[in-house]
């Protein structure tokens, strides 16, 4: 197949500044080699498309070459960043990987997200969202409390700093999340437990192996979460990533299929498609929590990094291009396309 290759790319170096990471969840131009490789190695021919602001002036001019789109792009700017090139895809009536355009908008706004989770009766934390700092904060709330920016994904702003015991130290939070996202802000109850990610891979999705974050590992000065300076900090002083992680997870056989349960309800709920993974948290009870849906989950190359859905495919058996081959396999086989070179 003749396959475009939509991404964005890092340009800035890692920022030590939590509020100047624009581009935090593009591509490194090594996971975009990769991932061209790995497609290349399937016999398939692959045009890199970046999907600037001529993108779809690019996908216009090929549409007729096309098979159809890789897309990894995270898109430019706007809250519905994540569905401009699967819109563009549309528009030209281009087959594309990953999620639909209504999806992977929806799943970037994480409050409404949890709202399609409640419909389904899939449990997520309590919540509120809040679209100025002094909003009247609901009374049911028990703390500590975890703010975040709405729509934001890599732990951008949610910093060691967000979790909040007293309101005092909430309303401080709150108007700094503000000033520096200029966004809503998601306050929702912190849990307590173990937190899990699940990668799915295929329509409807098979789950990988669970991967456990160790947050029990990490030093006293940092809480237990995947702050920001966990992600970008913490984890690169490592001697060996697998400090960091479990994969499998050690887990009872009824956890562990409530687990899986979830993630495959909460992938059918936001209708996703191809591959997508799961961030999974138990609340004091041991029960499991969705806190989120990732639909472009990262996927970088080398087994001395943590890119959570490298990491279970790797386990479960898959190379790097065998992974990536088989998520192309599941876009095609929807689209019900066969094999051309
Ligand atoms: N309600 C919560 N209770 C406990 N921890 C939470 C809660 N919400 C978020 N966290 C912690 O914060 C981390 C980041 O939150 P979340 O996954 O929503 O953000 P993200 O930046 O979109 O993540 P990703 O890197 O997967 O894109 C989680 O992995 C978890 O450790
Ligand atoms: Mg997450």
């Amino acid at each position: 197949m003749v396959i475009g290759l939509c991404f964005n790319v890092k340009t800035n170096a890692p920022s030590t500044d939590p509020t100047a990471q624009t581009d935090a969840e593009y591509d490194a131009p090594e996971t975009i080699a990769a991932i061209k490789a790995a497609l290349i190695s399937g016999g398939h021919k692959v045009i890199e498309i970046e999907a600037d602001q001529e993108c779809y002036l690019k996908l216009y001019k090929l549409q007729n070459r096309l098979d159809i789109v890789f897309n990894i792009a995270e898109g430019m700017y706007g809250d519905a960043r994540e569905a401009q090139v699967p819109i563009f895809c549309d528009i030209l009536e281009i087959p594309y990987t990953h999620s639909s355009a209504l999806t992977n908008a929806i799943k970037l706004d994480k409050a409404l997200t949890k709202k399609v989770l409640l419909y389904h009766g899939i449990r997520t934390p309590e919540f509120q969202l809040f679209s100025r700092p002094n909003e009247p904060i609901n009374s049911h709330f028990q703390y500590p409390l975890l703010l975040k920016p709405n729509a934001e994904g890599s732990s951008k702003g949610i910093l060691n700093a967000n979790l909040v015991k007293n309101e005092k130290q909430l309303r401080e939070r709150l108007r700094w999340l503000f000033k520096a996202f200029s966004q809503p802000v998601l306050v929702e109850e912190f849990l307590p437990g173990r937190e899990f990610t699940v990668a799915l891979l295929g329509n409807p999705p098979q789950t990988l192996p669970i991967i456990e974050q160790r947050l029990d590992r990490l030093p006293s000065n940092l809480q237990k979460f995947a702050s920001y300076e966990v992600k970008w900090l913490w984890e690169d002083t490592l001697s060996d990533p697998r400090i960091a992680y479990d994969c499998p997870a050690k887990l009872n056989p009824d956890l562990e299929k409530e687990i899986q349960n979830i993630s495959q309800d909460t992938f059918a709920a936001l209708n996703c498609r191809d591959v997508a993974r799961v961030d999974i948290r138990l609340d004091k009870n041991g029960k499991p929590h969705v806190l989120e849906i990732n639909t472009m989950p990262g996927l970088i190359p080398g087994e001395d990094i943590i890119s959570y859905f490298p990491i279970a495919a790797r386990v479960a058996g898959y190379s790097y291009n065998s992974m990536l081959l088989a998520i192309l396999e599941a876009a095609s086989k929807r689209y019900h396309l066969t094999k051309k070179h």
